[in-house]
């Protein structure tokens, strides 16, 4: 098993994939380690969809790429689409109060656990946030109230781990106050 800090490290974000299946039981712990994720009042606002039916992925691939984002949707060979379930009472009035919404937080650390889970898989994955959502979701049937989070791309990949671009530490950490970054 690799270690977090290399795991870490091997995601990233892979647009170009080989024309190898996924296995289910792979897909399947994936899933799993999105479903321990945590979440505001543990509501759990997600439900992960795979497309992998090879008719229905193309569809929805055409529903991701366009004005040149999210090609590599045709090649992967699984798509994953990520349904904000109804949002549970507590988190939404929390939310509403304190003015944040949790749902989307708690759907990115799940999409997350997702990803590393797939990097510990020697698996690619693309977060994808650009798509046209009512497409999507008259492709999967999910009712007009529900909302389409995210999508990830899942793959074996065709490219090596390449070197993480990031802002240095110094910029975006601080001790005891907060530093306005230059
Ligand atoms: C919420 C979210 C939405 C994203 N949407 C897209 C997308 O639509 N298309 C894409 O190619 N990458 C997308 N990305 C990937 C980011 O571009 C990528 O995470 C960032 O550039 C850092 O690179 P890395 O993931 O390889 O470390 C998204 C990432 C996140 C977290």
């Amino acid at each position: 098993m690799k270690p977090f800090s290399e795991l870490i490290k091997r995601r990233q974000s892979t647009r170009a994939y080989i024309d190898k299946p996924v296995e289910r039981e792979k897909i399947l712990q994936c899933i799993e380690a999105a479903r321990l994720a945590p979440s505001a009042y543990n509501q759990q606002p997600w439900n992960f969809v795979v497309v992998d039916d090879p008719q229905l992925k193309e569809q929805v691939a055409e529903s991701t790429a366009s004005l040149g984002m999210n090609k590599f949707a045709f090649q992967a060979p699984v798509l994953v689409v990520v349904v904000l379930d109804k949002e549970h009472v507590m988190s939404s009035l929390g939310g509403l109060v304190k003015d944040k919404n949790f749902c989307d937080y708690d759907v990115g650390m799940a999409v997350n656990q997702f990803c590393l889970q797939a990097a510990e898989l020697d698996l690619d994955t693309c977060i994808m946030g650009w798509f046209k959502e009512e497409k999507i979701k008259k492709l999967l049937q999910v009712d007009k109230k529900r909302r389409i989070a995210l999508m990830i791309s899942l793959g074996y990949s065709e490219v090596p781990v390449r070197e993480k671009k990031r802002k240095p530490l110094e910029e975006m950490s601080s001790w005891n106050a907060y530093r306005k970054q230059k």
